[in-house]
């Protein structure tokens, strides 16, 4: 089949690849730019495995075929932080065990990422409504929601320092 050249920026970084209409974004990210933080899970738009942001949304991107990212601006967890300079919401997680086998993870945070700037300050109910499309199958939602709540807090303290 034909491929097509798509561009668009990636955690910062303007990349151009030549993909099939068919071919899904979260498969051109992991086997062509090797970008393997988002994670597949279902392929059916149910886990959240494979979420990313997305022009400023929370995207899954087994969702999407690629050509329809042509112009966006992705961010991925590699984009969010690194083993050098952690979010926040990394440390958190480390810090109150939100995760098990860590599978969920990167998506996990990704959309935490987008959640807590669509609400800086959200109520332990709020995190959990705006996390529901995202499935952790070892179940570890109790610390995974410490977590958010936490990195929350964190941010608030340090933007009222900052002012
Ligand atoms: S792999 Fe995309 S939602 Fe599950
Ligand atoms: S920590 Fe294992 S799937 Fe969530």
């Amino acid at each position: 089949m034909t491929k097509t050249s798509i561009t668009f920026t990636v955690n910062g970084q303007e990349t151009t690849v030549e993909a099939e209409p068919r071919e899904l974004l979260i498969h051109v990210l992991r086997e062509q730019l090797e970008i393997t933080g988002p994670h597949i899970g279902c392929e059916t738009s149910h886990c959240g495995a494979c979420t990313i942001d997305i022009d400023g949304k929370s995207v899954k991107s087994c969702t999407l075929f690629a050509v329809q990212a042509d112009g966006a601006n992705l961010t991925t967890i590699e984009g969010i932080g690194n083993p050098d300079s952690l979010h926040v919401l990394q440390i958190m997680f480390r810090e109150h065990h939100g995760l098990q086998c860590g599978f969920c993870t990167p998506g996990m945070i990704t959309r935490a990422y987008r959640f807590l700037q669509e609400n800086p300050d959200p109520t332990e109910e709020e995190v959990r409504f705006g996390m529901a499309g995202n499935l952790c199958r070892c179940t570890g939602y109790q610390n995974i929601v410490k977590a958010i709540m936490a990195a929350a807090a964190e941010l608030n303290a340090a933007q009222e320092a900052a002012e």
